[in-house]
Formats: structure tokens, sequence, C-alpha cells
């Protein structure tokens, strides 16, 4: 089987991170958001790869290169434009016809748990196409995703973010599986059009089609934790999500002596946590300066970070991010090499005061001084 990735888009909703940077190099758990699918597929078996990308495709290549550093084979597919995710399928034909049947794995998608039992059973499986579906007992939520109505083990409806869910409605995960048969939905008479919002979809398009043209569309229950990376949110949840996962203690840098570590932890070479106090599970990368704080439960600080005096959790810190002086950090996402310092009297730091700060999402490059 291969497989196919989405990493194009425009990631407005992750705006202003995504004005610098592709969506799917944003880092998870210090770990860029693309290389999860990545490493799903290949744990599956799948190892020649199809990778959508758009304008910011030199990003995407730098990083994975031809694959072989990851142990897959990548082919780059060029969408000029983000005509949707059926528009994805649609320019990949001639990289997939040949594989019978594919995985369709959306780039900003990650999942406790791996793809492989799906992967096994799609191989030889009658069905034409599969779902994955996730059993989201918050009917609001439902309202805003794509649903599949189940009946008998088959999937007889699709329907995009639905007005009243019906009690037989499951969430659309963005993996999905299909055979060659898929690619009749964009050619003829009946091919599938734009939707209101120019884009060829892929739950009320795609399966749509293959629903309403007879083919047999199953799907599979994703048990485990599964998350769209698409919000701010939504890209905490998920480095909350993976650091929870993540247990054991490795220390590469050097943790002084009026320090104190409880919890996991990973710390990379050249870090230095001095006069501070972890609570994990934490993971900091290579060359970080932590010195006279508290790093609270997860949080993920990115290789050349420097936080001094401050105190932060539940938070990501991209590569060579700073923070002086800021206390009560939580939910936050730091942009790549921003910095955030705020100026402290010796005074008030002498009394132990200083600003209280809940919540920052700041994009790359940012500087900002606070007095
Ligand atoms: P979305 O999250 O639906 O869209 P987006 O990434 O453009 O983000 P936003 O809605 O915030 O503007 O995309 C899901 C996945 O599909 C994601 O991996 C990006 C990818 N994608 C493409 O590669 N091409 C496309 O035309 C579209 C619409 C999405």
């Amino acid at each position: 089987m291969k497989a196919l990735i989405t990493a194009g888009g425009r990631g407005t909703r992750l705006r202003p991170l995504t004005h610098s940077n592709n969506k799917h190099l944003l880092p998870i758990a210090n770990k860029p958001m693309i290389l999860y699918p990545i490493e799903h597929l290949r744990d599956a078996g799948i190892t020649d790869i199809g990778i959508i990308v758009n304008e910011t495709r030199s990003e995407i290549e730098g990083l994975l290169g031809d694959g072989s550093k990851y142990g897959v084979k990548i082919t780059y597919i060029f969408q000029d434009k983000p005509l949707g995710l059926g528009h994805c399928l649609k320019i990949s034909e001639g990289f997939l016809r040949d594989a019978d049947r594919f995985v369709m794995y959306l780039g900003d998608n990650i999942l406790a748990k791996g793809i492989k039992e799906f992967v096994d059973d799609f191989k030889n499986s009658s069905n034409n196409a599969c779902m994955t579906l996730v059993d989201i007992k918050d009917r609001e939520r439902l309202k805003s995703l794509g649903v599949a109505e189940i009946k008998d083990g088959r999937i007889v409806a699709t329907e995009e973010k639905p007005q009243d869910p019906k009690p037989n409605h499951l969430a659309a995960s963005g993996i999905y599986f299909f055979d060659g048969n898929v690619f009749k939905a964009f050619n003829g008479d009946g091919a599938i059009k734009p939707s209101a919002r120019g884009e060829l979809e892929i739950t009320s398009g795609v399966f749509r089609y293959l629903i309403e043209h007879d083919y047999k569309v199953g799907y599979y229950n994703i048990t485990g934790w599964w998350k769209d990376t698409g919000k701010m949110d939504d890209l905490i949840d998920a480095n909350r999500l993976v650091l929870d996962k993540f247990d054991g203690f490795k220390n590469e840098g050097t943790i002084s002596s009026t320090s104190e570590v409880e919890g996991d932890l990973l710390l990379g070479k050249g870090s230095v946590v001095e006069k501070s106090q972890i609570l994990g599970p934490v993971v900091i990368g290579e060359n970080v300066v932590i010195k006279n704080s508290r790093i609270g439960a997860y949080t993920a600080i990115g290789n050349n970070c420097v936080i001094e005096d401050s105190e932060i959790e539940n938070s990501i810190l991209m590569e060579g991010a700073g923070l002086t002086n800021l206390k009560n950090v939580t939910g936050s996402l730091i942009g790549f090499n921003a910095k955030i310092n705020k100026f402290v009297s010796k005074e008030i730091k002498k009394n132990g005061g200083g600003p209280d700060v809940s919540r920052i999402i700041v994009g790359d490059d940012s500087v900002i001084s606070l007095a």
C-alpha cells in the first residue's frame, strides 16, 4: 500500500504562527508535527508516501528530504492552490494509481495509537473505502466536524458540520482508506463539484459520491485520543497528550544541585538548569538555559531557549524563544526566536513580586518588552 499525507492548506486558524511556518512543522513535544503521521505509516509497514505541498514546499522538503532519514520514500506533489482535500486526492492520481489501495492521512492529525490495525484490515478488505471515526460524546462539537451516519456496520451517509447531529453520527477523523475507484469521483458527468467554499470536499464530496454510487464504504473506530491540531488550543492539547504518554528520565545536560526535578524529564545536550524547579512531564531540547524558574507539567521547550526568573506550564516554546521575569504563564505558544522580557525592578524582585501573566500567543521573531 501507498500513502498520501497532506501538508499544504492555509493554516489560517493558527496565525500568527503560520504566517512564517508551514503548520505541519510546528513542534509537538519538540517534534515537527508531520513526523507523527510519517512514523505511524512507517510503523504500519507503509513506506511509499506522497506528500501534498504548497508554496512552502522548501520548508517541508528541507526537513524530510527523500525520506530515507525516517525510513520512508517520499514523493512531493505540488498543489498550487488550497482547493480542498478532494483536490489533494485528484492531483495525486498519478502517484497513487498503481497502488491498488492506499491511505490518506491529514498531516495535522495526531492519534494516540497508530493505524497498523486498520492498515492490516484494509489490505484484504472487501470495502472500497473506509473512514476512521471517533465517538464524540459532546454532540455540540459534532456541529463543527464532518460526520458519518452508521447503519449495520456501514456508512450510509456523510455530512459536513451537521446542524442537528443524529444519535448514530460519528465524527470523521483525518485518516481515510481508498481503492482506485475513488478517482471516478473526479471524472465524467457525475464528477463532484467544488462546494460553496470553493473546495473539493472529502466527507460531503468524495465519500458522498462513493456512497451514492453504491461503493462499499466501511469504517474503523478510533479508540485512543485523536487530535486535529488546526487551532491553538488543539496544539496545546496535543502537546499535553503526547507528553502524557512520555515516560522516563534522560538527562544529557546539567542540573545544578540547587534545582529540583520531579516527574518525567528529557533534558537535551548542552542544556543547563540552575536554581529551578521542574515538574514533569517536560521535554527540553539542546542548549537551553533555565535559571531561577519553575517549569510546570506539559511544557515543551525547543533548542536554544532561555528562561530566566519565570514560571511556565502546559505550553510550547519553540526553538530560540526566551522568557524573562514572567509568572504564571500557562496554555501558551511562543513562536520561534520570540523573546518576551518584563522589566522588574530589583526592589519588586527582592520582595518576591512580579507581573502575573496568564496566556501568551506570540508569533516568530517577536520581541516584547514590558515595563
Ligand atoms: P484544514 O485544517 O481543513 O485547512 P488548513 O490547513 O488550510 O487550515 P485553516 O482551516 O486553519 O486555514 O486542512 C486539513 C489538512 O489538509 C491539513 O494537513 C492541510 C491540508 N490541506 C491541503 O494540503 N490542501 C488543501 O487544499 C486543504 C484545504 C488542506
